[in-house]
């Protein structure tokens, strides 16, 4: 496995991978997400590209940046082990030297939900993936549906820009209890950690109330939000039934929807979805 850390070594080393290349961008501290992720880019490719970039640009000034937990060498002996074959993980430096400015802006998807409670936070990604993408030229680049507005906003640049790989979206890997599984959920004390099974159970709550034939999505989030008030240490961000594609909010349910929320547990802020069809 070679480990790159400039752009320049980067695309040296592209030029001799045997193409299609798969790609998965991380932020590190890898779980079990992240390594669904890995393992299915390295089952359909015959190269497979990994970054490990915590992206400053993507995180709010009173956000985690300097507190997201990292731990390269554990990263980079699991890679190891799902055997791939190049690990690309720049400085801040080298990604965002002094002068950058130069940001992809996806509008309309990115003013809802995360993007209204996490301003820029957008920009931030599309152009670090954006710039990913220029860097690594993968074929096909693989995301979780954990972050579901994420997987919106990449495919309509990718779609968009006319940019010539494939998106695929793969689905969210969860704790036994139903937590999604998180970098953030190590924030989370043993307390927290009970308590945060409230957004699956909120979820759940919300495809048993479609299943018996509740079609008011306004009523559906309103029991969400009952349930989720029932716990003590959470505190609702957000809760939201909305269109998969476009992200507004529903009055009516129809299928496909996207059932997704934020939810804070303490003072870490966790999201969920499901899509509901
Ligand atoms: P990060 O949070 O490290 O996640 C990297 C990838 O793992 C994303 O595609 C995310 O959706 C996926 N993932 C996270 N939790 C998952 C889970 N429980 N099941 C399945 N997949 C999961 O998302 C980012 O980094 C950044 O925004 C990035 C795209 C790298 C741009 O900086």
């Amino acid at each position: 496995m070679q480990v790159v850390e400039t752009i320049a070594e980067m695309k040296r080393v592209r030029k001799e991978l045997t193409g299609p290349v798969g790609f998965v961008a991380t932020m590190g501290f890898f779980h079990e997400g992240h390594l669904s992720l890995v393992r299915k880019a390295r089952a359909r490719n015959p190269s497979v590209a990994v970054s490990i970039f915590v992206n400053p640009a993507q995180f709010g000034p009173a956000e985690d940046f300097d507190t997201y937990p990292r731990d390269l060498p554990r990263d980079l002996s699991l890679l190891e082990k799902e055997r791939a074959d190049v690990v690309f993980m720049p400085s801040v430096a080298e990604m965002y030297p002094p002068g950058f400015d130069s940001w992809v802006d996806i509008a309309s998807v990115t003013d809802r939900l995360e993007g209204a409670s996490r301003p820029g936070h957008f920009r931030g990604v599309a152009t670090v993936v954006n710039k990913l993408f220029n860097i690594i030229r993968p074929d096909v680049s693989y995301f979780g549906q954990k972050d579901a507005q994420q997987v919106l906003v990449v495919r309509k640049m990718v779609q968009e820009l006319k940019m010539g790989l494939e998106i695929v979206a793969l689905p969210t890997v969860r704790e036994d209890d139903g937590l999604a599984v998180s970098s953030r959920n190590a924030y989370l004390n043993p307390e927290e950690r009970k308590a945060a099974t409230i957004l699956h159970r909120s979820l759940c709550l919300a495809e048993e109330l479609w299943e018996k034939g509740e079609k008011d999505a306004g009523s559906i989030r309103q029991q969400m939000r009952e349930l989720i008030q029932k716990e003590p240490l959470a505190r609702i961000d957000y809760v939201s039934i909305a269109d998969p594609e476009t992200l507004e909010e529903m009055d009516e349910v129809r299928t496909p929807a996207l059932a997704s929320l934020a939810v804070w547990t303490g003072r870490t802020r966790l999201i969920d979805n499901v899509v509901v069809e």
